[in-house]
C-alpha cells in the first residue's frame, strides 16, 4: 500500500539474501544482528524538503552499512496526505517485522493509532519533521522525535529581513518608514508554520523595523499554490508589497515565479525571505532573487534519525546520541545569505 521504495542501501542482492537468512531482529542483549529493517512513512513524497531529507537518509544508511557491516534494509512509504493511509502503512511495516518505524506524521494531532499499534508489538517509533504535542510523545518510553527548533528559524528569517531593509533603505519603496509585508504560510496547524510566522514578524520589529501586514495566504509548503496566492495578492495590493515572508523556500520560489510572470520590473520586486536551504532555495539566494534563507539541517536530521534507528534496532547504547529529555533530537538552523550560500551549495 503506497510503498514507494524498498531499498537495501548497498549490495542489493547480497543484502536481500542476508536479510532473508538472518531475519530482522535486532534484539537487545543478543549479539549484533547481521541486518536490520527500518520502516519509514513520509506525509508527502513530493515535499521538496522531506524528499531531500530522505535522500540524505538513504545515502547515510549506505555509509553506515559499510562502517558497521550490518545490512540496513529500508522500506519507504508515501502516505500522500492521508492519516488513514499512513496508519495502514505502519501496520504493514509492523507485520513485516521492522525493527523501528520512522513516521513523518500526516496529522500531527493524530498519532494515537500508530503509538498503540507500535506499543503492542514493542517496536520503537521515531517521529520526525512534523512535531506532535509533548503529551503524546510521553505516552510510551520508546517514542522519539527528530527535528529542529521551529522558533529559531523564525528568528533567523526575521533577522535576515530586518538586515535587508537596514542595508537597503530604498527597499521601503513608498518611503513611508514602514515595511508593507505579506506572509505565505505552510499548512494550517503545522508547528513550523505557526511558530515561524510569529517569530519572524516579532524579530523584524525587535530589530527596529516597523511593519504593516497587508495579507497572508496558506500555500501548504507548495510552490505552485504559493505562485497562485502571490499573484492574487499582487493584483490586490499592486506594487505595495515590500516584503514576502515565506514559511519555506518552495513558497518563496512560488512568489518569485509570480513576480517573473508579472510585468513588475526586477528592481521593484519586494524583498523575499525563505526557510530550508533546499537546493532550489539556495540557487535563488545565489541568484539574488531571495535575500536569504535559513538552513533547515536536513543532513543533520537524517543522520540523527538513522543513528537513533540503528541503535534502537541493534539494542545499542543511546547515550552518545545526546537525546534531550531522553526523547528529542533537535538540530540547529543557520542563516544563509549571499555570503554563506556557496558553502551550502553542493
Ligand atoms: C518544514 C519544512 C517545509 C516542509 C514541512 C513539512 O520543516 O520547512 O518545507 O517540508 O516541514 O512538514
Amino acid at each position: 500500500m503506497g510503498k514507494i521504495k524498498r531499498i537495501c542501501a548497498a549490495g542489493l542482492a547480497l543484502v536481500l539474501a542476508v536479510g532473508m537468512l538472518a531475519g530482522c531482529a535486532g534484539t537487545a542483549g543478543q549479539s549484533e544482528p547481521k541486518s536490520i529493517k527500518i520502516g519509514v512513512s513520509v506525509y508527502d513524497q513530493y515535499d521538496t524538503f522531506v524528499s531531500q531529507l530522505m535522500a540524505d537518509f538513504n545515502a547515510y544508511a549506505s555509509r553506515r552499512e559499510e562502517e558497521t557491516g550490518v545490512a540496513i534494509n529500508i522500506e519507504i512509504y508515501n502516505a500522500a496526505g492521508s492519516q488513514t493511509t499512513q496508519n495502514g502503512q505502519v501496520e504493514e511495516m509492523l507485520d513485516d517485522g521492522c525493527d523501528v518505524i520512522c513516521v513523518n506524521l500526516v496529522d500531527r494531532t493524530e498519532p494515537t493509532t500508530i503509538i498503540d499499534m507500535a506499543e503492542k508489538k514493542n517496536v520503537p517509533v521515531i517521529f520526525f519533521n512534523r512535531e506532535l504535542v509533548a503529551e503524546d510523545l510521553e505516552r510510551w518510553d520508546r517514542l522519539y522525535y527528530v527535528g529542529a527548533k521551529a522558533f529559531e528559524s523564525g528568528v533567523m528569517e526575521g533577522e535576515i529581513a530586518a538586515d535587508a531593509f537596514k542595508e537597503h533603505p530604498e527597499a521601503d519603496k513608498n518611503g513611508d518608514g514602514m515595511i508593507q509585508y505579506i506572509v505565505l504560510e505552510g499548512e494550517a496547524g503545522h508547528q513550523d508554520a505557526i511558530v515561524r510566522t510569529e517569530y519572524a514578524v516579532s524579530t523584524i520589529v525587535e530589530n527596529g523595523v516597523e511593519v504593516e501586514k497587508l495579507g497572508y495566504a496558506i500555500a501548504n509548503w507548495n510552490r505552485a499554490q504559493a505562485q497562485t496566492k502571490m499573484a492574487q495578492m499582487m493584483s490586490e495590493y499592486e506594487t505595495e508589497i515590500e516584503l514576502v515572508i515565506a514559511n519555506n523556500d518552495d513558497m518563496a520560489l512560488g512568489a518569485i515565479d509570480a513576480l517573473k510572470a508579472s510585468e513588475l520590473d526586477r528592481e521593484k520586486w519586494p524583498v523575499i525571505v525563505g526557510i530550508d536551504g533546499t537546493d532550489v532555495g539556495l540557487a535563488a539566494v545565489a541568484a539574488g532573487e531571495m535575500a536569504g534563507t535559513v538552513y533547515n539541517d536536513k543532513r543533520g536530521q537524517a543522520h540523527a534519525m538513522l543513528d537513533l534507528a540503528y541503535e534502537l534496532s541493534v539494542g545499542g547504547d543511546l547515550t552518545g546520541l545526546d537525546l534531550e529529555d531522553g526523547k528529542y533530537i533537535r538540530l540547529p538552523y543557520a542563516k544563509v545569505g549571499p555570503d554563506e550560500v556557496e558553502t551550502y551549495m553542493e
